[in-house]
């Protein structure tokens, strides 16, 4: 069967930004294999303080209308596994600046961008899993949780994910125009975020 327009849209109208993210210092260094483990608690630190902000917004919507169990794509405590792991403490932890300037999430479609990027990056994160094994050793239970999310069901995660976005777009151009719009905003503060205070690019 063709794959749903949404889909096809969402990818490509990302592609950019995506291969962006993927190409920051951060993204690279993990990539080459260069990056030192201070960097890597730096990222995750980075990814903590952008997911909590919007997994608290996002919590407010109604997934179960898109047959999503929200509670089950939660990724906080898998990024405090993994800065416990790093030797933080859950006083450091709270303590970790977090972003502001989030995309819009007027309604539930607009939700559905912002999810389909974090729920994306668990695609690439089994890459990035494997190479912070190469790299410092760890695994999903000591330092990777969070690259290591949904372990072997990601795929499965992924595809009722899609599915989700689907039903969301509901065949409306409307809808889609908003899905869309929403996934580049989320991009675009990902990349502003992770470049915050860096210094080494100006978004
Ligand atoms: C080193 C960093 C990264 C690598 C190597 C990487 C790699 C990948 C790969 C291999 C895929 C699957 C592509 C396919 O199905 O053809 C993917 C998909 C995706 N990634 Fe990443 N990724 C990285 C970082 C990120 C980050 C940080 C985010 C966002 C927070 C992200 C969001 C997505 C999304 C939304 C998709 C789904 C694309 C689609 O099929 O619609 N990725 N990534």
């Amino acid at each position: 069967m063709e794959k749903p327009r949404i889909l096809t849209e969402l990818k490509s109208q990302t592609r950019p930004q995506h291969d962006s993210v993927e190409g920051n210092p951060f993204g690279k260094a993990m990539m080459d294999g260069t990056m030192s483990i201070e960097q890597y608690k730096e990222f995750l630190q980075k990814f903590y303080g952008f997911h909590l902000p919007l997994e608290q917004a996002l919590s407010a919507f109604e997934w179960s209308r898109l047959g999503i169990a929200f509670d089950e794509r939660r990724k906080i405590t898998l990024l405090e596994q993994d800065l416990r792991a790093l030797g933080m403490t859950d006083v450091e932890i709270a303590l970790l600046p977090s972003a502001e300037d989030l995309p819009p999430m007027n309604s539930l479609e607009a939700a559905v961008g912002v999810m389909y990027v974090m729920e994306g990056s668990t695609l690439g994160g089994q890459i990035q899993a494997r190479q912070v094994q190469k790299m410092f050793g760890f695994t999903a239970e000591n330092g990777a949780a969070y690259f290591s999310s949904y372990g072997a069901n990601v795929g499965v995660m992924w595809k009722g994910f899609c599915e989700a976005i689907v039903s969301a777009a509901n065949d409306n151009e409307a809808n889609e125009s908003v899905i869309i719009s929403s996934a580049k905003e989320t991009f675009a503060a990902l990349e502003r975020w992770l470049m915050h205070e860096v210094g080494v690019v100006e978004v």
